[in-house]
This record gives C-alpha cells, sequence and structure tokens, in this order.
C-alpha cells in the first residue's frame, strides 16, 4: 500500500516496512477486533480484552504494539513491565474508562469499606489500583463467582454490563453509572424492525449494550463469544448489536452468513467506536520505527494496579 502522509515518506510500503520492523524490534502486534480490517489483518493476534492480556502475560516479545485502547495498553505494562508497549495513538480511550476518573472513585469506594470492587478491565490504571478483582465479558460472572456469597459488591464502571450480571449471577451489586458511547445506543425500534425484515435471524448483543436490547438476543457475550457463536453456524443469518470490526472476522471464517449490523437511535453509522478507530496503519508503522508513543507507569501504582489483574488471570 502507498500512502500520501505528511509524517510517512509516499512511496513507503506500509505492510512491508511494518514486517521488516517487527522482526528487527522483536515486536508483536496485538490487535483488538473493533480494529480497521488492515489492523485486524496485520495482527500476530487477534483476541478480546482477556486474550489480549493473557498474550501480553506469556510473550517473550521485546515490543508491543497494542492495536486498541487505552486501557488495553496500560494492562499490557502493568502485567509485563518488562515489555516496550507501544499504543499507536495516545488519544484512543475509552468512555467507560474517562467517565470513570480514579479520584471519584476512590471516594465512592471509601463509602463502602465492606464492599468487595470488582471493576471491569475498561478502566484506568488508577482505577485498577483501588480495585480488589478485575473482569472482563467474558470471564465476569467467573470473577464474580470468587467473590465470598456473603460480602456485597460494587461493580464499575459499566452500568449495563453490571445489571446483566446481576441477572446472570443473582449477586446484587452496587452499580457505577458508566455506559459505552457504541453499545449504549443501539436501537431497540430498529432491532424489531430487523427481526421482523429477517425474521430468520439470530440477535447478537455484547453485555454493554442497554437492557431494551439484549431482551431480544439470542446470543449475549464477549466479542470471541460473538464471533464463535456466529462463525460456528453455516448459512445463518445474524443481526450483531457489537462494534461491527467484528463483522470482519466473521465474513473471512464463515462468508456464506449474512451479517448485518445493527443500526443506532438516530440512525447512524456509529457502531464505530471512535477510540479504536484512531489506530491506522500509518501510526502503527511509525510507533514500530520510532518507539513511542509508549506507555509508562509509575512503579507503585502498576504494583497495586497488577494484584487485581494477577486474580482475574489465577482464575483462568
Ligand atoms: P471484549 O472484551 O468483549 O472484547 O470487549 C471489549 C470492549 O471494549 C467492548 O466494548
Ligand atoms: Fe470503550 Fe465502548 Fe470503545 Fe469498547 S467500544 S473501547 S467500551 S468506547
Amino acid at each position: 500500500m502507498y500512502i500520501e502522509n505528511q509524517a510517512v515518506a509516499p512511496a513507503i510500503d506500509l505492510y512491508e516496512e511494518i514486517e521488516a520492523l517487527k522482526i528487527e524490534r522483536n515486536a508483536l502486534i496485538l490487535a483488538h477486533y473493533y480494529q480497521d480490517p488492515d489492523i485486524q489483518d496485520i495482527a500476530d493476534y487477534l483476541g478480546d480484552s482477556l486474550k489480549l492480556a493473557q498474550i501480553a502475560s506469556q510473550t517473550d516479545a521485546d515490543v508491543i504494539v497494542l492495536c486498541g485502547v487505552l486501557f488495553m495498553a496500560e494492562t499490557a505494562k502493568i502485567i509485563n513491565p518488562g515489555l516496550t508497549v507501544l499504543l499507536p495513538d495516545l488519544d484512543a480511550g475509552c468512555s467507560l474508562a474517562e467517565g470513570c476518573p480514579a479520584d471519584a472513585f476512590a471516594e465512592h469506594i471509601a463509602r463502602y469499606p465492606d464492599h468487595a470492587v470488582v471493576t471491569y478491565i475498561n478502566t484506568s490504571a488508577g482505577v485498577k489500583a483501588l480495585s480488589d478483582i478485575i473482569c472482563t465479558s467474558s470471564n465476569a460472572p467467573r470473577v464474580i463467582a470468587s467473590v465470598p456469597p456473603d460480602q456485597p459488591i460494587l461493580f464499575a464502571p459499566d452500568k449495563h454490563l453490571g445489571r446483566y450480571l446481576i441477572r446472570q449471577t443473582g449477586r446484587d451489586m452496587l452499580l457505577w453509572e458508566g455506559t459505552c458511547v457504541v453499545h449504549d445506543i443501539f436501537s431497540e425500534q430498529e432491532i424489531l424492525r430487523l427481526k421482523a425484515e429477517y425474521p430468520e435471524a439470530l440477535v447478537l448483543a455484547h453485555p454493554e449494550c442497554q437492557e431494551a436490547i439484549l431482551r431480544h438476543a439470542d446470543h449475549i457475550g464477549s466479542t470471541t463469544s460473538i464471533i464463535k457463536f456466529a462463525t460456528s453456524r453455516n448459512g445463518g443469518q445474524f443481526i450483531v448489536a457489537t462494534e461491527e470490526g467484528v463483522v470482519h472476522q466473521m465474513k473471512k471464517m464463515a462468508p456464506d452468513n449474512l451479517y448485518i449490523p445493527a443500526p443506532t437511535d438516530d440512525g447512524c453509522a456509529c457502531n464505530q467506536c471512535p477510540y479504536m478507530r484512531k489506530i491506522t496503519l500509518e501510526k502503527v508503522y511509525l510507533a514500530l520505527r520510532d518507539l513511542q508513543p509508549e506507555i509508562t507507569l509509575d512503579e507503585e501504582l502498576r504494583l497495586k494496579a497488577l494484584r487485581p489483574l494477577e486474580r482475574m488471570l489465577a482464575l483462568g
């Protein structure tokens, strides 16, 4: 691919350059399923939040280019501090992490000293450092089951995921009022319209969606779980209520299925995460070339954030 970009020489073949730099740097490219298809295609590993954290804990690479968002890159650095962790655009945040600042969270949990603090991985290192255990969408019920049954739980930051987990686990939890900018705006009316238009279609939803969407879902799960569910059926039709990046893998793995990205309330194509999509091939190339932007963390904070992550990883 030849590009025109002020920061990169115009005649550069980005794919070749990235491959060469990966070898030179002993680097791995990890990508989340919400990345642009061209980024997914160059990744050494693709995964959901849990899988990306597990790979970071096991790799003997020197450098990781995390094609995802800041909390994922921070998680990799917390778990494996010897790694150089690069996030090609430091503005790739997350509305959930940004809606739960560490100082406000510290005040919140101080009011409930007897509660176990279970936080979703979509948080800053500062919030992780205040937590007892971390979960992702693929292991949350198991993580919650690890909290003694008589201990009350405070869950943050996603209120929709929290509500879904209360139903799943039967545990009453105090919820932080956070939402994901992508999953919060799928339209129930549009889902019903699509179900009427495609009566055979199954609805797949991420648990960050509102209750009104989840109630119509035939399968609820993490990105990996949604992809597995859809691609294990041939000739199926699926209404996909999560970031549309997952459809790229679905089409590669089961091209004969029909995948219909769920529309949002205002009819726009807002089912692309504005944070995830900040990562581009050009930025990946520049990150590998310049070894920046690099994630750095205060060591005391890192060690505090490591404990709840290790508890999660120990659960498998
Ligand atoms: P997964 O862990 O299911 O990949 O979710 C990550 C995420 O950011 C969902 O919006
Ligand atoms: Fe955060 Fe939502 Fe983007 Fe996932 S899709 S990174 S939860 S803003």
